[in-house]
């Protein structure tokens, strides 16, 4: 079988930073409640309103090619996990592309909010996989800024701007992507969703005044069911590929509050110091959590290493994919 392994990652997060004090001053929060709760200290903003989610991803795949020793028109296939796209179409992937000069590669955008990478993962790794590909691109970005209420105290201080990017080649040896559980159920789009802007509710007069473009969110009832099911799901790939904790290296978990990740690191029976962890930087950047997580730690990576990635977001989505990493990172 020819496996997909990631052999490249790029990442890009946008200059301007916003910290827990600075929200301190627009709304009535506090550094103190916010790095309780959540676990977060800053986030990065865009504030070039002329920029957009495609650039910040073609920052992340250029880095990725530079460090391949690629050119983007070697690229067969780019897919890129969003729910911030430049525009509901064409897809971001295909802007992306021609950004890029990647003219010989297709692709499109997947949604699956906080699980798009680990979804796209999983997509991507199955055109490797079966043959047909050899260079394809996944690529988690968020540019949640742009669909945030600043006058809502409780979204705006989770979410910031990010996107990380990775290479799918066919491995050369056993590593690389080795198995993937996914889930979905759509009666949690009652919690977490943004009203407007499809063809439920048409962007109108009356969509803008009533605020309805923005991220809505049940945060409790999100956070139980992130809590039991990101936990449920580690653990379940764990048993399903005999993986002891002490096999496992790495918890690649989606950054959405440090008090889920560390149910989850607990199920799993890992202690810290294979938790990667870095909410606190970048706050929940949606589905550019996890590639960030592995550009930030990219260097204490060793071949061989077991790696168990996860997540859990908007749909409900959630999931977890076990990955062999296929190259030393320094
Ligand atoms: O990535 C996609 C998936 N999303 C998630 O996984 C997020 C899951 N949810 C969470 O992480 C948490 O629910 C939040 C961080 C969003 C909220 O934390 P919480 O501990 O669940 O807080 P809460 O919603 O129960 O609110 C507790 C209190 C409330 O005040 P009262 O009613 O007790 O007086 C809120 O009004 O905290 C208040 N509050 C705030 N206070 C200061 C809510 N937001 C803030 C704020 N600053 N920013």
């Amino acid at each position: 079988m020819i496996r997909a392994a990631i052999t490249a990652i790029g990442g890009y997060v946008p200059e301007n930073i916003v910290t827990n004090f600075d929200l301190e001053k627009i709304i009535d929060t506090t550094d103190e409640w916010i790095t309780t709760r959540t676990g977060i200290k800053q986030r990065h903003i865009e504030n070039d309103p002329k920029k957009a989610t495609s650039d910040m991803c073609v920052e992340a795949v250029k880095q990725l090619c530079q460090k391949r020793g690629i050119s983007p028109e070697e690229i067969d296939m780019l897919i890129c996990g969003t729910v911030t796209p430049d525009m509901v179409f064409p897809s971001t992937s295909n802007v992306i592309c021609a950004k890029l000069g990647a003219k010989n590669a297709w692709g499109y955008d997947l949604s699956a909010a906080c699980s798009a990478f680990i979804y796209g993962l999983a997509t991507g790794s199955q055109f490797i996989e079966t043959g047909r590909y050899k260079k394809v691109v996944i690529v988690g970005a968020d540019m949640m800024s742009r669909i945030l209420n600043f006058e809502d105290r409780t979204t705006c201080v989770i979410f910031g701007d990010g996107a990380g990017a990775v290479l799918l080649e066919p491995s050369v040896d056993e590593n690389g992507v080795q198995d993937f559980i996914l889930h979905a159920d759509g009666n949690g789009a009652n919690f977490l969703h943004m009203k407007a802007g499809g063809s439920l509710n048409p962007a109108s007069v009356d969509t803008v005044t009533n605020k309805m473009h923005y991220v809505y969110q049940e945060g409790q009832t999100v956070f139980k069911n992130a809590v039991y099911n990101m936990a449920e799901v580690s653990a379940k790939i764990m048993d399903k590929n005999g993986l002891t904790a002490n096999d496992v290296n790495w918890l690649v978990a989606h950054q959405a509050n440090k008090r889920i990740i560390d149910a989850t690191a607990s199920r799993m029976g890992l202690g810290s110091d294979k938790v990667m962890m870095n909410i606190e930087r970048y706050g929940n950047t949606t589905a550019g959590t996890i590639p960030l997580l592995l550009w930030d730690y990219e260097k204490q990576l060793k071949k061989g290493d077991n790696l168990i990635l996860s997540a859990f977001g908007g749909g409900f989505t959630w999931g977890a994919v076990y990955v062999k990493w296929a190259y030393d990172g320094d």
